[in-house]
Parts: structure tokens; C-alpha cells; sequence
């Protein structure tokens, strides 16, 4: 992902300056793939030794907050890989620190411009092709033991919920807008841990949730690893006239007729522009346009998956505070 960010930053114009790095032949490569660049062993080391003024956060997700808290109180700018962060407690001291620093906090949500949420809003919203929206069902997963990698330890990255969930939250909230008014978790745990290099800290076999909307609007989402029967698409979208399967490839719609008939409809999405992430951030920084992956947007997202961690283990259904 570290390539691939100073490219985009490259596409938009802006200059990378330095890459940090924990892991020596990471540090290596970065060498090789942007020759002239500097390179640092650490992030205390960058902010004191080099001068760059916008910092990109692409590490595991129990480091988000941490490491971004230290940039933004050093007066940089940041850009942080999505999850913003695990809680909700740390995104707000995030917000803080950006607000005390004047500097700019935005999340890496580059899928808000992939092909399928762009047509989705299109359609939906404002061709409403599935009349109103009635409630948005997030799914993803399957059946199998998780990778052994820093992304099955639910301490590292929060828990199966956040590394897909959060995008597909984070395309639902661009439908659903209404402030979110209770979540309620479920987690199921211990069929794969002992088969995981984590054990007790390997991530749940299943996280689901259930968002309420002040609307009336409701969502659910599921991420699994105990699932056999894989379902239809990332978001199933349900309206008073018809609905709306969305996923990476081709989009899918069961319209109703008058006649009660169901028109059912299959198209390919429409390319993604994931570029206009840096693009916008560049005319932030540059121009004083408007931020559009802002902190508090990011925070929604965030705010419903700690409030599912936190009501699965509590077993009740939690308010929203930060709706
Ligand atoms: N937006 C997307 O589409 C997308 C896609 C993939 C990953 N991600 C996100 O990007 C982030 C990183 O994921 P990844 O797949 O690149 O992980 P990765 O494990 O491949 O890379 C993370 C790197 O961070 C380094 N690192 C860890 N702590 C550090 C520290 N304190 N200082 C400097 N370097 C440190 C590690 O050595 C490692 O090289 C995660 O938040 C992940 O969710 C986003």
C-alpha cells in the first residue's frame, strides 16, 4: 500500500519526500522504487530530521491513533489509512489534536469513489430507482481459518469487523445519512483461534451488527469466517419499490411493476476514481477547497463498530453518542 499511496501523491502533484519504516528491507524497497528519497528507522526520527508537511499513516490499525496523534502534534498534516482508529475515544482525541495543531485530519477512504458506490448513489438517491431506502445489509466472508498475518489479531486490528467493515459501513453511510441512534453486537469466538498463531487474541469468527437510524432506517453487517453459504454481494439495499444488490463487478436490481411483475436488471458498474482522494486533498491543502473524507465523517463509521465490540461482549444493545 506504500507504493501505491506515493505514486497516487505523485499523480496529484505532490512530491514524496521521505518513507518510515520499522521492517529494514521494506525500508530497502522503498529505496530502490523512489531513488533519492529519504528514509527513516522511525517516526520520532522523521518529525525531528525531516521537513515534510503531510504525513500518510500506512501501518496496522492499533497504530493509527497513536502515530497520529504524535504527527498532529508536531503540525502535520495527516492522512491515515482507513480504520481511522479502533475507538471512538481515539478518534476524538485525534479530532482535538488536529483542531489544537490547525492542521488537516482525513481518512485513506479511497473506495468512496469506487465505480459500484458512485452508481449506487446515482441510482438510489437521485434516480430512486428503488424507491426509499428501507434498510442495507452488509455482508462479507465465507468458511475458513483466517491468514496468520497482523489482520487475524483482534488487539492489532480491532477485529474481524474492521478491516472490510469499515468500508462497507462507510459506502452505506453515504446512503443512508440519518444520525445513527443505537447498535447492537453479536460475535461468535473460538472456532478457529486455537488453529491461528493468536489463540485467545485472534479475531472473532463472525462479527455482526445492527445499526438504528433516527429515519426509522436500520442496517445489519456481517463479517464472517464461519459462513458456508456465501451471500449475493457487499450490500443488499431494500427500498419501498425494488432492491439493490451492489458489489465490486456488476450491479443487480429487482424492480417491482405495477403489473407485480419483477424486472430484475444486471449492469457493470461504472470505472472507480480513487484518485480524486489525493486530488481533493491537494485542492484542501492548496486551494482551501472543502475536505471531503473528513474526521467526523470517518468518526460515524468507527463509532458503530467499537459500539458492536463493545455491546457483543456486554450483551446489550448500546446508544449512540457520537451519532
Ligand atoms: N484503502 C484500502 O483499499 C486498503 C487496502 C489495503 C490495506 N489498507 C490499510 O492500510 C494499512 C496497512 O495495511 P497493509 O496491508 O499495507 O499492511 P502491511 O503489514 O503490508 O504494511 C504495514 C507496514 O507498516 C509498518 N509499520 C508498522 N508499525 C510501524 C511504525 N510504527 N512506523 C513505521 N512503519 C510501521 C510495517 O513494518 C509494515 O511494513 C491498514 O490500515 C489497512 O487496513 C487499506
Amino acid at each position: 500500500m506504500g507504493r501505491s499511496h506515493l505514486n497516487q501523491m505523485k499523480a496529484a502533484g505532490m512530491s514524496p519526500i521521505a518513507v518510515t519504516e520499522v521492517d529494514p528491507t521494506r525500508l530497502e524497497a522503498a529505496k530502490v522504487d523512489f531513488p533519492g528519497i529519504e528514509t527513516y528507522k522511525s517516526v520520532t526520527e522523521m518529525l525531528k530530521k525531516s521537513s515534510v508537511d503531510l504525513v500518510v499513516l500506512i501501518t496496522p490499525h492499533n497504530t493509527h491513533a497513536p502515530l497520529a496523534i504524535q504527527c498532529l502534534k508536531a503540525g502535520r498534516h495527516v492522512v491515515c489509512e482507513k480504520p481511522l482508529a479502533i475507538t471512538t475515544e481515539e478518534v476524538n482525541a485525534m479530532i482535538a489534536a488536529a483542531k489544537k495543531s490547525g492542521v488537516m485530519l482525513s481518512t485513506y477512504h479511497n473506495r468512496h469513489w469506487d465505480g459500484c458506490i458512485l452508481e449506487a448513489v446515482k441510482l438510489i438517491k437521485k434516480e430512486k430507482v428503488i424507491g426509499d431506502i428501507v434498510r442495507i445489509e452488509c455482508h462479507m466472508g465465507g468458511y475458513g481459518k483466517p491468514g496468520d498475518w497482523w489482520r487475524t489479531s483482534r488487539r492489532i486490528s480491532g477485529g474481524i469487523l474492521y478491516d472490510w467493515g469499515v468500508h462497507l459501513l462507510e459506502y452505506s453511510l453515504q446512503l443512508i445519512d440519518a444520525p445513527i441512534t443505537e447498535v447492537s453486537g453479536f460475535s461468535h469466538h473460538g472456532h478457529w483461534a486455537a488453529h491461528t498463531i493468536w489463540k485467545d487474541d485472534s479475531n472473532e469468527d463472525e462479527g455482526f451488527a445492527v445499526v438504528r437510524f433516527k429515519s426509522g432506517q436500520w442496517l445489519t453487517l456481517c463479517i464472517s469466517n464461519i459462513d458456508s453459504k456465501q451471500k449475493e454481494g457487499w450490500l443488499e439495499i431494500t427500498g419501498t419499490k425494488g432492491t439493490y444488490v451492489m458489489e465490486g463487478g456488476d450491479a443487480k436490481t429487482f424492480v417491482h411493476g405495477a403489473d407485480r411483475r419483477i424486472t430484475t436488471t444486471r449492469f457493470p458498474n461504472p470505472p472507480g476514481q480513487e484518485h480524486r482522494y489525493y486530488e481533493n486533498v491537494r485542492d484542501h491543502l492548496v486551494k482551501g477547497k472543502a475536505l471531503v473524507i473528513t474526521p467526523e465523517w470517518s468518526r460515524r463509521p468507527i463509532h458503530i463498530l467499537d459500539l458492536a465490540v463493545r455491546s457483543a461482549k456486554l450483551g446489550k444493545t448500546l446508544p449512540a453518542r457520537h451519532a
